[in-house]
């Protein structure tokens, strides 16, 4: 496993918001962690980037316990994260915010000029500032910003949220391609139908608890199952 997270439990203040939560995240693997608004989704992600340390339990990367290393170590040693709401610098163009984001760790950098392949659109707009893009412009600098950091495993959250079809697609097979270059991805998801069709396995967070583990393909053809856990 690339990432392991074994038993946490997450609070906020005296709010529990992570009970237990305990999965693994194989090399290269697409892995969908599935569940409503509340649930514990973003939390996991924090937890796993020592954004919000969790009480109990332990994040292991590639063997390495890293429950208690700075975030900047975590990001250092191949976890790239691509979070809900971008966080871009808004006053600063394409170019700066992707140059300042590079970094090396052993897994492969991709170059700024890999990242324009995978979306043609950010080739011209290097030179505009963050601030003046589209939501969905927004969201490729923020994959192409994870992609320059050299990555072993990327931690999407919600992905799909707030994006037209045509960008979800282009995020969706990005998923697929940086599988097919062994870069495993951490998808966070309220849209079960969208990540289901791309991930080797899922979870289902309910309540800061995981309520169901297995095969992707179990929860994607099962429709009473993905029913009970999802409503949908
Ligand atoms: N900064 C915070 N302070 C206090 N409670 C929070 C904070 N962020 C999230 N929570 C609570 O933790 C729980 C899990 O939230 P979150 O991980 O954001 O869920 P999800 O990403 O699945 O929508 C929710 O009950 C939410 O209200
Ligand atoms: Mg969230």
């Amino acid at each position: 496993m690339i990432l392991e997270v074994d038993g946490i439990d997450t609070f906020y203040g005296e709010t529990q918001a992570l009970f237990g939560v305990s999965f693994g995240v194989a090399p290269g693997e697409i892995f969908a962690l599935l569940g409503p608004n509340g649930a514990g989704k973003t939390t996991t992600i924090r937890s796993i980037l020592g954004l919000t340390r969790p009480a109990r339990g332990t994040v292991r990367f590639e063997g390495r316990n890293v429950t208690f290393a700075p975030t900047h170590e975590i990001a250092r040693a191949g976890v790239g994260w691509v979070p809900d709401d971008r966080r871009l610098c808004p006053t600063l163009t394409v170019s700066r915010n992707l140059n300042i984001a590079r970094k090396r760790s052993k897994f492969r950098a991709w170059t700024i000029k890999e990242t324009c392949e995978i979306f043609t659109p950010l080739e011209y707009l290097m030179e505009r500032e963050c601030e003046n893009l589209s939501g969905g412009e927004m969201q490729m600098v923020a994959i192409a910003r994870a992609l320059v950091g050299s990555p072993g495993l990327v931690l999407f959250d919600e992905p799909s949220q707030g994006l037209a079809p045509k960008i979800v697609a282009d995020v969706f097979s990005t998923i697929e391609r940086l599988k097919r270059e062994n870069v495993a991805s951490l998808i966070v998801e309220q849209n079960a139908q969208i990540a289901l069709s791309v991930a080797d396995r899922a979870a289902v967070i309910d309540h800061g608890t995981i309520a169901w583990i297995g095969a992707a393909s179990e929860l994607r053809n099962d429709n009473a199952l993905r029913q009970r856990l999802l409503g949908n």
